[in-house]
């Protein structure tokens, strides 16, 4: 055990046998020398076998090289170096840089001499001239492929890719409307979602507002004056939230998707204006949408609302 190498060898070994034996022998979650112990008992004289070989080859060796001629060496060491220049990676190497060897540098000295400075005449590395052949290759490819045949370029290409993402966020916004909420809720003023508002209105809330949206237990929703606030985004807080606590409305967003009360929000906003047939009292304050472009209600009346929501 006299070198670098028997180390080695021997860890490696005895890495692989440990491994070897957690593979193969099923000792559960636990790994198996700590459940078995005739593991760490068996890896140890393993280890101690394998020291007690490497240290007999080395001192095999050792005798021979004792008893062994000086011409017999020097046979032995020619030997070795030849299988050693004969590995594939070696023959290799020496190709890809294709250099004269120091003692044949005399045939391709060239014949100036400055100063005693002078020059080889060396062949290009053969690794330089492959990999310059390659970017011939590539520029051919390229040139070809991009101002000729016109490939997309950088700015093509993500000009391409944000159009896709942007068509695909467009259809998720499609499938997710029930993303909605309060803050986010825009006035919708499609045929179908309207349609659908009614239907959701006169199941659920005529008892209280009546059909016409003229109020009963509720109030008015078609008059300019509102407790809770005007406009899409109070009227869906109220309605996903409900009134004040004890009046009779309750939070519908129990019982009601979000778009469901965009819908019905939506429709009640489309009955401000009409003529009902039995109008309860207007109550509340006038409420002024801040967000319109002109009004010619007095503000003032806006801050006098009683839970208005502001964006
Ligand atoms: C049980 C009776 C009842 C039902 C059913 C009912 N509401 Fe109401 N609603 C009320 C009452 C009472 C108020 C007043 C709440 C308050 O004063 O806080 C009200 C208030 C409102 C307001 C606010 C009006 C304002 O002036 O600010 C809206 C909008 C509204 N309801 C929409 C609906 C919708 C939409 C439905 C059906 C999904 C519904 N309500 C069902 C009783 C009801």
């Amino acid at each position: 055990m006299r070198n670098f190498a028997s180390y080695l060898r021997v860890i490696f070994i005895v890495t692989l046998v440990t491994f070897a034996a957690e593979y193969f022998i099923d000792s559960g979650e636990k790994p198996a020398f700590l459940t078995f112990k005739e593991v760490p008992i068996f890896l140890t004289l393993f280890t101690i076998v394998l020291i007690a070989i490497e240290i007999m080859i080395a001192s095999m060796n050792n005798l021979t090289n004792a008893i062994m001629t000086e011409e017999q060496k020097e046979r032995l060491a020619e030997k070795a170096r030849i299988a050693s220049e004969n590995i594939w990676y070696k023959k290799l190497y020496h190709k890809l840089l294709d250099q004269k060897p120091i003692e044949a540098e005399g045939e391709i000295e060239l014949d100036h001499n400055y100063d005693g400075i002078k020059e080889l005449d060396n062949n290009l590395p053969p690794w330089w001239i492959y990999g310059f052949y390659l970017t011939i290759i590539f520029a051919v490819v390229y040139l070809v492929r991009y101002h000729i045949l016109g490939a997309d370029n950088q700015k093509a290409e993500y000009d391409k890719e944000m159009a896709i993402a942007k068509a695909a966020i467009e259809e998720y916004k499609k499938t997710a409307k029930d993303l909605v909420d309060a803050s986010t809720v825009e006035f919708l003023s499609g045929e179908a979602d309207l349609a659908a508002g009614k239907l959701i209105f006169d199941n659920n809330c005529v008892a209280c507002h009546m059909a016409d949206g003229g109020g009963g237990i509720g109030p008015n929703l078609t008059d300019d004056h509102w407790i809770l606030g005007g406009g899409i985004k109070n009227i869906f807080n109220t309605v996903a939230e409900g009134g004040r606590d004890g009046k009779g409305m309750v939070a519908w967003k129990q019982s009601l998707k979000p778009i469901e009360i965009a819908q019905v929000s939506s429709y009640i906003m489309t009955l401000h204006g009409t003529t009902p047939a039995n109008p309860k009292d207007p109550e509340g304050d006038i409420w002024v949408d801040e967000n319109a472009p002109a009004q010619d209600a007095p503000a003032t009346e806006v801050e006098q609302n009683e839970e208005p929501i502001q964006e």
